[in-house]
């Protein structure tokens, strides 16, 4: 037997809850469409113009300082966490959101990829809320999320556009042609962004993760002192690959005492961070040269760095494009992507959301692969 395709009735405001557990970030956020939606949207060619979804409150809690002792994320550790810290959040958000959980029309979660243990957590918190309250359960992409953390800002962006997603698992160039059509024009066929500054940093003594250190060091640092590779800079193609560039810093560390090493940490950190951001503004150049659009979303935990930020501002300047970053506290993961990735869902008559609670989760999960 069928389960009833849930209904959001037109007129009323509804509410959507977000989900994320799928690494080292528990987070919980509560999201409003409003003016809700129009029994006319049936799919997304047809969408002329959608309110965006209102960001109503938001909570996080970064396990990163209890990893840091084994220099990476343990996922049992993981898991344990995210069980404490998710019915925590969730009060906090619907207390200053002032929204009542009775009011939730929809319940979304953080299906893949990530880690499995901690991916179960939050569905399984997200399938037991929805069940309790008959309410419809939604399992979202958490690279979805990402991609679409930009329509959260002052300045969003509107489709079609370029997305260059830097996470710390994940380097990709998509083209973005509506909401749930993704086209992958490139990724990193080893390291990822993210790792290879972590992996750097942690060559020099930083602390995990220490791609956010390493680009506070660089700042006063010389981007020239050092020269490190630029893999795969002039294939012609927009894969990426990072792993070199960990060897080439390990190499150069291994010639320097540790007392030379801190001397040098503005230098070395300024020259590892000018390699990735220069493989990152020319391969993002070369894909909205490629597909002729004007549009570039920068996505994922690497968008916060201020020297990608800035040197991708300028070259989209010269080509007469626009880029769009997420606001800096949701560069990182977050549950307000989540809920946001459900609430275009609805809103573009992808997905409404299923009752019939057999929530699964998939670690590993390409974007393509999408219901659209
Ligand atoms: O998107 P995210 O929170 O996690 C994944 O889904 O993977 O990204 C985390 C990554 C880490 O590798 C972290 O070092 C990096 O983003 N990151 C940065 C900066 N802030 C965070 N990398 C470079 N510069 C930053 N300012
Ligand atoms: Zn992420």
């Amino acid at each position: 037997m069928g389960h009833p395709t849930p209904s959001y009735r037109y007129g009323k405001v509804v509410f959507i809850l977000g989900i994320e557990s799928s690494c080292d970030e528990s987070g919980v956020a509560l999201v409003k469409i409003d003016p809700p939606l129009s029994s006319q949207v049936q799919s997304a060619t047809k969408v002329e113009k959608i309110e965006l979804p209102q960001l109503l409150a938001h909570a996080l809690h970064t396990q990163i300082e209890m990893h840091q002792p084994y220099g990476g994320v343990v996922p049992e550790l993981a898991s344990r966490d995210h069980i404490q810290r998710i019915i925590p959040l969730l009060k906090q958000v619907l207390q200053t959101s002032g929204v009542d959980i009775h009011q939730v029309d929809l319940v979304a979660y953080t299906k893949g990829p990530g880690l499995a243990g901690a991916l179960l957590v939050g569905a399984g918190v997200a399938a037991c809320l929805a069940s309790s309250m008959d309410l419809p359960l939604m399992g979202i992409h958490h690279l979805e999320g990402h991609l679409l953390s930009p329509f959260l800002s002052e300045d969003p962006p509107s489709f079609p556009f370029v997305c260059l997603l830097v996470s710390g698992g994940h380097t990709q160039l998509m083209r973005v042609q509506s909401m749930g059509q993704y086209e992958l024009l490139g990724e990193s066929v080893d390291d990822a962004a993210g790792e290879a500054f972590d992996k750097s940093a942690k060559l020099m003594g930083l602390d995990y993760p220490g791609g956010a250190e390493l680009s506070k060091l660089a700042q006063t640092g010389n981007d020239k002192a050092y020269q490190f590779p630029r893999p795969l800079l002039h294939s012609g193609k927009l894969d990426f690959s990072f792993a070199g560039l960990k060897t080439s810093v390990l190499t150069q560390v291994k010639k320097m005492s540790d007392s030379e090493i801190e001397a040098s940490k503005h230098d070395l950190a300024a020259s590892v961070q000018a390699a990735i951001v220069e493989v990152l503004v020319k391969k993002s150049v070369a894909a909205l040269k490629l597909t002729g659009l004007k549009t570039l979303v920068v996505a994922g935990g690497v968008g916060a760095n201020q020297s990608l930020r800035k040197n991708l501002k300028e070259e989209c300047a010269r080509l007469g494009a626009k880029v769009h970053f997420p606001e800096m506290h949701l560069c990182t993961d977050n549950g307000a992507m989540i809920a946001l990735a459900a609430a275009m869902r609805v809103q573009y008559g992808i997905e409404q959301g299923s009752k019939s609670y057999a929530f699964d989760v998939k670690p590993r999960w390409a974007l393509g692969d999408l219901p659209r």
